[in-house]
């Protein structure tokens, strides 16, 4: 499976998805990858790498689906299968998302379906929550709304801020979503009709539930 990576900062996740690629745990190759901030760390990551990556500013088009048009053509060109959002500042349009239906992973900082949207962590302490999180899930139109694949759950504690948290969170996003994407690559997730499967089952509304 070639694999496109969509970033716009540090990238830690996609590098350990690289990692894990380079590993041999991950059965896909690394063809491309994304970003829309030309300072993004994860370039640096794709350049030492020997990753072929672009710079796309979206402020350079007229229209989001102009943008979108623009990306869909780099990842044909780079016969991409399935593209894995790690840290995409974006919000898709319908041109990339239906492209790529069933075939487009993000990784998001909370328990979807909470929090969708920015600054999870700190809603997750002014809400009060005992508990915060991550969500491996498939793309749709809907701003993190896709069908969850895998979930992780990180208790909050009474001397939580929102950096402490996100650093907690941050650690086990880097686990399920090398777990997550090999899935994708060795077939063993799908997408259907809003739906999420694992090995042909239905996956529960939240996510398979990752434990250690
Ligand atoms: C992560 O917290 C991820 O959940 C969110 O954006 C952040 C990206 O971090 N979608 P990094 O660029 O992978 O380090």
């Amino acid at each position: 499976m070639r694999l496109a990576f969509f970033i716009s900062g540090r990238g830690s996740n996609m590098e350990v998805i690289l990692d894990a690629i380079h590993q041999g745990h991950i059965p896909a190759t690394a063809n491309l990858v994304v970003s829309n901030k030309a300072d993004a760390l994860g370039l640096s990551t794709a350049r030492e790498r020997g990753i072929p990556s672009i710079f796309c500013d979206h402020r350079d088009y007229e229209s989001r689906e102009a943008y979108d048009h623009v990306l869909v053509r780099h990842l044909q060109d780079h016969q991409i299968d399935a593209v894995i959002l790690a840290g995409f500042m974006r919000i898709l349009s319908p041109v990339l998302i239906r492209e790529f239906e069933g075939k487009m992973l993000n990784i998001h900082p909370s328990l979807l379906p909470k929090y969708p949207g920015l600054h999870t962590h700190q809603r997750a302490l002014d809400a009060g929550d005992t508990e915060a999180g991550a969500t491996v899930h498939f793309v749709i139109e809907e701003l993190d709304a896709g069908a969850a694949v895998l979930q992780a759950r990180v208790p909050i504690k009474e001397s939580d801020d929102a950096a402490r948290l996100s650093e907690r969170v941050l650690q086990m996003e880097h686990i399920i979503y090398p777990l997550a994407v090999k899935w994708l690559a060795e077939g063993r997730i799908h997408w259907q009709g809003g739906a999420a499967y694992l090995d042909q089952e239905p996956i529960p509304e939240h996510g398979v539930q990752f434990s250690m």
